[in-house]
């Protein structure tokens, strides 16, 4: 069995983080998505994975390389235009060959890993297996319909009216018949070659699609809003570790922080779930639940709660608790007595500023 990751798209709904950054290796719980996604395919025994790549490829080739430190060998398939996901499968052919396959959005996190499900592909004699999710607002996915006996009916991209609340998720599992499929669907509506009918096209042609509802949390990183919600949900599942040599000076922390190697936190107090990370440095501060720090920041005389700071930023004196927010890489937000007293604001193209 293969692995492969699709890691093209824009992450337009993430601007401005991602202007400069594949939405895929933005940090939750100070680990990259992209990197989550590689570690639960490996933790399911599969250590050949392909990484289908779009503009933002050289920055994943960069963090990921050839995948030795995640223990897996990698192999990248540049994919030169966003035609979809049965495109990216097409694309595919030579390195997935006549293996079975599982394959992984780069931007979808979720619970309790896919070894269950690998396993249950492989003892199977399914020809594809899908994983779906019960959803408040299905319009925003791919949707199916059920048959009475459990069997699937039907599956549409994006609908306006939704046959059911059953959402796919970004995990599909497929053998050889998946060639066929791909090489026989038209582009959709919005010109994309939609994995959705390709999946219809196996089913249709009677071959045997397993779908699996799947119990626990499972969440599409694409808005700011899901990247918070994600955070959380990891950051509840962490196993905190404190690691050595860290500073904690007259500080307050408590059992469910993580704090990572070189960090400092002084006449400060940590609830956790949270995450510190490398060489960061916390300063008379409050850092409440559900928080990610990335590494190399500085935080002084600020109170932040159920939020994302990424690298080498800065933060000191706001004033204001912040919340629910997310702050990029190499970004300052300070408090400014500077006369006349007035907002004073450096932000880039598509940034939402929430002023109180
Ligand atoms: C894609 C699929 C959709 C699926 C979703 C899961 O949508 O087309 O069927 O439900 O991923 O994350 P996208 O996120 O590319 O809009």
């Amino acid at each position: 069995m293969k692995g492969l990751i699709l890691s093209g798209g824009k992450g337009t709904r993430l601007y401005p983080l991602t202007y400069t950054n594949a939405k895929q290796l933005i940090p939750v719980a100070n680990k990259p998505v992209l990197v989550r996604v590689i570690e639960s395919i490996r933790d399911a025994g599969v250590d050949e994975i392909g990484i289908v790549i779009g503009q933002t490829g050289p920055q994943i080739q960069e963090l990921i390389g050839d995948g030795s430190k995640q223990g897996v060998k990698i192999t990248y398939i540049p994919q030169l235009s966003p035609d979809g996901l049965a495109h990216a499968v097409k694309i595919s052919r030579d390195f997935l060959g006549d293996d079975r396959f599982v394959m992984f959005l780069g931007d979808n996190v979720i619970q309790g890993g896919i070894g269950q499900l690998i396993s249950d592909f492989a003892k199977s004699d399914w020809n594809s297996q899908i994983v779906l999710k019960e959803v408040e607002n299905p319009t925003a996915y791919g949707v199916a319909k059920l048959r009475p006996d459990g069997s699937i009916e039907q599956l549409i991209e994006k609908p306006k009216n939704p046959p059911s609340n059953l959402a796919l998720v970004g995990i599909y599992m497929f053998d050889p018949h998946i060639w066929e499929a791909v090489n026989s669907i038209k582009p959709s509506k919005r010109g994309e070659l939609e994995i959705t009918d390709a999946i219809q096209w196996l089913v249709d042609a009677g071959h045997r699609v397993f779908p699996h509802v799947h119990k626990g949390w499972w969440i599409d990183t694409g808005k700011p809003t899901d990247m918070l919600e994600a955070n959380s949900l990891v950051l509840e599942e962490l196993i905190p570790a404190v690691a050595a040599g860290v500073t904690v000076e007259n500080s307050e922390i408590d059992r469910r922080v993580t704090v990572e190697k070189g960090a400092k936190i002084i006449n400060s107090v940590v609830r956790g779930p949270t995450i510190i990370g490398e060489n960061t440095v916390i300063e008379n501060s409050y850092i409440g639940p559900f928080t990610s720090i990335y590494h190399d920041v500085r935080i002084q005389n600020c109170e932040i709660e159920r939020s994302i700071v990424l690298e080498n930023s800065s933060l000191a004196d706001i004033g204001t608790r912040m919340q629910d927010s997310l702050v990029g890489r190499h970004a300052t937000v300070r408090r400014t007595d500077s006369k006349p007293k007035s907002l004073k604001m450096n932000i880039g193209d598509h940034s939402n500023l929430w002023v109180v």
